[in-house]
């Protein structure tokens, strides 16, 4: 069979409400035309975002009956700790609430103020918590991840001739860490080949760098190394995620995507001195080692989605939904970064807008317009999320200006999609009359989340 199926039966269902054009309208006005500050209640379909959105199964939610609450040394505990010491194979788990949070402890015990960190694209929240300390987020992406339209199998790699070049130039003692993000999210949501994680580690190891991981979607990462990599098709997604792990020396992960969990994160390291730097910080603003602001229910509700975001069927099918939704955009002439990554289809904003210029936002402007065609709330990855340096002030346009829709994992059916296809669709017939924004107010640091704007 061609036809690539759910593979799973819905057994609780949440109502979707509906709402007319006038309304929104309305809702947008008063969140100031900013999609983050609307009630999620006046979304049709939510793609904001596929972080802690997901549907857990029901051995997820029967495991957070089972969660032990105790302060320290919790069942739940130990159950995710084996959990993560299985799959990722690193000695040290150190538990957090969500992956930002993981993200801080790092930078703190890592990063000194004026050091480097290279990435092949970092997160958003990833760059403002290396900027936070005084460091600088550097993104060394492949040369293929700027051509948003070419075919090619691995764009979240990234440049190591660049990495080379950065290691030779600042020295590698400026160098707390090289981190690569799998998949790249602001690069497209595409994978990065086994190749590069292993050419990544052998430089950095080369230069005594430590080689971190960024491994929210490592699962969605290891597929695509299965259907794409040479070498890799017989081998188990288990196995290719044992083999991408074992070339690191730690990583960062949000267990609100691949894993998913409502929320959590964690930390992994081989290193004992760096463990035990992270577990005082940690104990200072998240919770004790053995629980790091989680509940224990929740360590249990991450120990087994860990498990089963590594089922091959599932990942066919998630896959496939995700292709289904850029490839129907693609089919349409509509701008869309190809091939389609794991998680989301961006748009290309700046084609689909071309008379709107960077500075006037066109990403934010699309998803300001995809919502009032049809309820779709997608989130702008552009000039709004990255043109504000905030060391300088000055405002650029980014390299990109994309509307990304996201897509919770297990929540949405085909045809929801299929209703996000058609609404882009109508938008895509009056392109022209779509509108350019201007920033009203906006806030020192991630000014996307709650930056106020208006029409032009
Ligand atoms: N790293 C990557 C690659 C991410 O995509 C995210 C979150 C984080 C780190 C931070 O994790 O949200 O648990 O604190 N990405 C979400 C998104 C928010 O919509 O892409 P978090």
């Amino acid at each position: 069979m061609k036809t690539a199926i759910e593979p799973f039966r819905i057994k609780t269902i949440e109502p979707i409400q509906f709402t007319t054009r006038l309304e929104r309208e309305r809702y947008l006005q008063e969140a100031g035309l900013n999609l983050f500050s609307l009630r999620a209640e006046d979304v049709i379909i939510d793609l904001l975002t596929d972080s802690g959105t997901s549907a857990m199964s029901a051995q997820a939610w029967a495991a957070m009956m089972q969660g032990d609450e105790s302060y320290a040394g919790a069942r739940s505990w130990y159950r995710f700790e084996a959990a993560v010491q299985d799959i990722f194979g690193f000695p040290y788990v150190i538990p957090t609430h969500q992956g930002r949070a993981a993200e801080r402890l790092f930078a703190n015990v890592l990063i000194k103020p004026g050091m480097v960190v290279p990435n092949n694209t970092h997160f958003d929240t990833t760059r403002a918590n290396i900027e936070a300390v005084g460091g600088k987020a550097m993104d060394l992406p492949c040369p293929e991840a700027s051509d948003l339209a070419l075919e090619a199998p691995f764009k979240g790699d990234m440049d190591i001739a660049a990495l080379e070049r950065l290691i030779s130039e600042v020295g590698a003692m400026q160098i707390p860490a090289i981190m690569l993000t799998v998949t790249n999210n602001s690069g497209g949501g595409q994978p990065v080949s086994m190749a590069n994680i292993r050419a990544a580690s052998k430089l950095a190891h080369l230069h005594g760098i430590p080689f971190y991981i960024d491994a929210c979607r490592f699962a969605e990462n290891a597929y695509f190394i299965k259907q794409r990599e040479a070498g890799y098709e017989e081998m188990s997604v288990r196995e290719i995620v044992r083999e991408m792990f074992a070339y690191a020396d730690g990583c960062l992960v949000s267990a609100k995507k691949d894993a998913f969990a409502n929320i959590g994160g964690f930390l992994c390291t081989r290193d004992d001195r760096v463990a035990e730097q992270l577990r005082s910080l940690l104990i200072l603003s998240e919770g004790f080692p053995t629980y790091g602001g989680l509940a224990g229910r929740d360590l249990d509700a991450i120990a087994v989605g860990l498990y089963e975001c590594l089922d091959e069927n599932y990942l066919n099918y998630r896959i496939h939904s995700t292709q289904h939704l850029v490839d129907k955009l693609h089919e349409l002439d509509i701008p869309v970064i190809r091939p389609a990554g794991g998680h989301a289809a961006y748009i290309d904003a700046r084609r689909f807008l071309p008379h709107i210029e960077p500075l006037q936002y066109p990403g934010q402007a699309l998803a300001v317009e995809l919502y009032l065609e049809a309820g779709v709330r997608g989130v702008e990855v552009g000039t709004v999320m990255f043109g504000r340096d905030v060391h300088t002030g000055i405002e650029r346009p980014a390299k990109w200006d994309l509307l990304r829709l996201a897509i919770p994992r297990r929540v949405y059916t085909q045809s929801h999609i299929d209703y996000v296809i058609e609404a882009i669709a109508q938008v895509w017939q009056h392109r022209d009359r779509v509108r350019g924004l201007k920033i009203v107010s906006e806030p020192p640091y991630l000014r996307h989340f709650s930056a106020y704007f208006s029409f032009i």
